[in-house]
């Protein structure tokens, strides 16, 4: 049986449009802050990658955009976190003494971040920061760990613009609730 067959897609939450919009006002403040420097991008697989992706194509080209990529298990194909991370892949760059920022595509509990930042933080960069398309603040169990945000958003099953369900729906241009039928 299909694993997203008991759910539906409801109604949008948040339009192209709007994502569009939100993200060249946060490539606008990474700009003003990192242009004229090497900055490297490290998304988070595989929700991060729509996000990361329409993110540094907005960037000011006076930025030197590298990109990276880590993969964590964390939800699998469920709807609510258990909370246990694993790094499964890890990136493939040197950031002793660079600045890095860690890009997500959502925030729910806040745990995958937290521990991404932590490991990261290990390392030595320069700065590391955080950028995170949505954030659920009704589900969080972490500190404030954010730098840069797109939205909040209420306590509601999302998926689009790279989010899932069991594999589905990464690839809708807009962010929908989803219900179940
Ligand atoms: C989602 C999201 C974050 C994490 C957030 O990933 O991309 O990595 O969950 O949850 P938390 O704040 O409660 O830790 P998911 O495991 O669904 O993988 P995916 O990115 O491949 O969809």
């Amino acid at each position: 049986m299909d694993e997203t067959g008991d759910y539906e897609l409801d109604h949008i939450m948040l339009t192209r449009g709007a994502i569009s919009e939100r993200i060249s006002e946060l490539a606008a403040s990474i700009s003003g802050e990192y242009g004229g420097g090497e900055l490297i991008f490290t998304g988070v697989l595989k929700g991060a990658v729509i996000f990361m992706s329409d993110l540094v194509r907005s960037l000011d080209r006076s930025v030197d955009a590298r990109m990276d990529f880590i993969a964590v298990s964390s939800y699998g194909n469920a709807s609510a976190s258990s909370g246990a991370v694993k790094m499964i892949k890890d990136m493939d760059t040197c950031i002793e003494g660079k600045n890095v920022i860690l890009v997500e595509d959502i925030m729910d509990t806040g745990l995958t971040l937290s521990y991404l930042k932590d490991t990261l933080t290990a390392r030595g960069p320069e700065t590391l920061r955080t950028c995170v398309l949505l954030e659920k603040p009704d589900r969080k169990k972490v500190d404030s760990i954010l730098d840069y945000r797109g939205f909040t958003i209420p306590d509601e099953f999302v998926v689009g613009y790279g989010l899932d369900y069991a594999g589905k729906w990464r690839n809708l241009p807009d962010i929908w609730c989803v219900t179940k039928r």
